[in-house]
């Protein structure tokens, strides 16, 4: 098993939810930017526990602590290791989970494939809590990026299969998606929804066809998440029920004389490659596995049936703490990217 992302800037997520702690090694960042740590705890922030409306109720410090790759508040070029203690946790909540897998979560899958050997406590190292390493992974990577012109943006579009389209708050949820998610609260069940995310700035150029393409590197960190089941570019699914005419994206010079496109149903990838506009891409999270109401399940051990009253403490809706981590994926996935060599020419003079 590999928990490692990326070419050229190398991600890897370890820990486990009720282990001694979870966090990040990041292999390939560049040497001598100095972070302003205060700003990536804000940003870590919006993943925290607690953070949202029917978010669950554990409570962490997610301090990271810098074991590696910072000194005198620059980094050195090593690797850059964050370690987040773990505090907070009620393992007895998760003892039936190795007997009775949650249905949606990852109890069964992690059982089969490692012969019981997984940590079962808290979803171990399938829990959504390993995303705090790749917010703090995400952060610093984005802070980078600002300085190149690079800027990540995203925005909840959907909660419950309805649109979020009134006056957001600071999670971007209006009143609508807020009382869905409460709803499904009170009935001891859950829902899902879409985050939209764009990163501009980005030069036209970078990427490769095939299978290391904008969209594989994009996608392939996004669906790391946990809880994310759909990624879509552009115009993506609905783009394929458009004509080509109203699909393609027409050419033009702007103002500096670079090439644009007047719309964006490519969500800046062609062939696999940035064409200078914004990459936008849209992932649907799905609803929180674990929920209070009564589910059929079957016990491992006695090879019976049985029904499952998931403990602990969970979100009824993971979106708005989801949101801040798909800015952090794409982060990483921007500055893997903007590593590699860009256009190649065949046209070189020695
Ligand atoms: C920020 C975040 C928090 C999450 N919190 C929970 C949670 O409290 N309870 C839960 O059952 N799943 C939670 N999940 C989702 C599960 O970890 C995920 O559904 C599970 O590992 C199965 O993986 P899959 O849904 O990608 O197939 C969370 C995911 C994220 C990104």
């Amino acid at each position: 098993m590999s928990s490692t992302y990326g070419t050229n800037l190398k991600l890897t997520l370890f820990g486990e939810s009720h282990g001694a702690g979870i966090g990040c090694v990041l292999d390939g960042f560049p040497a001598g930017f100095r972070p302003d740590f205060e700003a990536i705890s804000s940003f870590m922030a919006r993943r925290a526990p607690g953070s949202t409306p029917g978010s669950t109720a554990r409570r962490e410090a997610d301090t990271p602590e810098i074991v590696s790759g910072i000194f005198d508040g620059r980094t050195t070029g090593s690797p850059i290791t964050a370690l987040i203690r773990n505090a907070d946790h009620h393992s007895s909540d998760y003892a039936d989970l190795a007997a009775i897998p949650r249905p949606g979560h990852a109890d069964y899958a992690l059982a089969v494939k490692t012969g019981g050997a997984n940590d079962i406590r808290g979803g171990g190292h399938s829990s959504g809590r390993l995303t705090a390493g790749l917010c703090f992974a995400g952060g610093l990577a984005m802070q980078f990026l600002e300085t190149r012109g690079v800027r990540i943006s995203s925005r909840i579009v959907a909660i419950g299969g309805r649109e979020v389209k009134g006056e957001t708050d600071a999670t971007g949820l209006d009143a609508a998606a807020r009382e869905t998610i409460e709803a499904a609260r009170r009935d001891g069940d859950s829902v899902g929804g879409i985050v939209e995310c764009t990163v501009e700035g980005l030069p036209a150029g970078f990427g490769d066809p095939m299978f290391d393409g904008v969209e594989n590197r994009f996608a392939a960190i996004v669906f790391g998440i946990p809880a994310v089941k759909g990624v879509e570019f552009g115009s993506g699914f609905a783009g394929a029920a458009l004509r080509g005419s109203q699909n393609n994206d027409p050419f033009y010079f702007d103002e500096a004389g670079e090439v644009r496109t007047r719309t964006n149903n490519h969500g800046g990838a062609l062939g696999g490659i940035t064409s200078g506009m914004p990459i936008v891409f849209r992932a649907a999270i799905k609803p929180t596995p674990s929920i209070a109401k009564p589910q059929q399940s079957v016990n491992l051990r006695t090879g019976e049936p049985c029904e499952l009253v998931v403990k602990g403490r969970h979100d009824a809706c993971i979106v708005p703490r989801a949101r801040p981590v798909i800015e952090a994926a794409a982060a990483v996935a921007a500055l893997d990217l903007l590593h590699a060599p860009a256009t190649q020419t065949c046209f070189r003079q020695d």
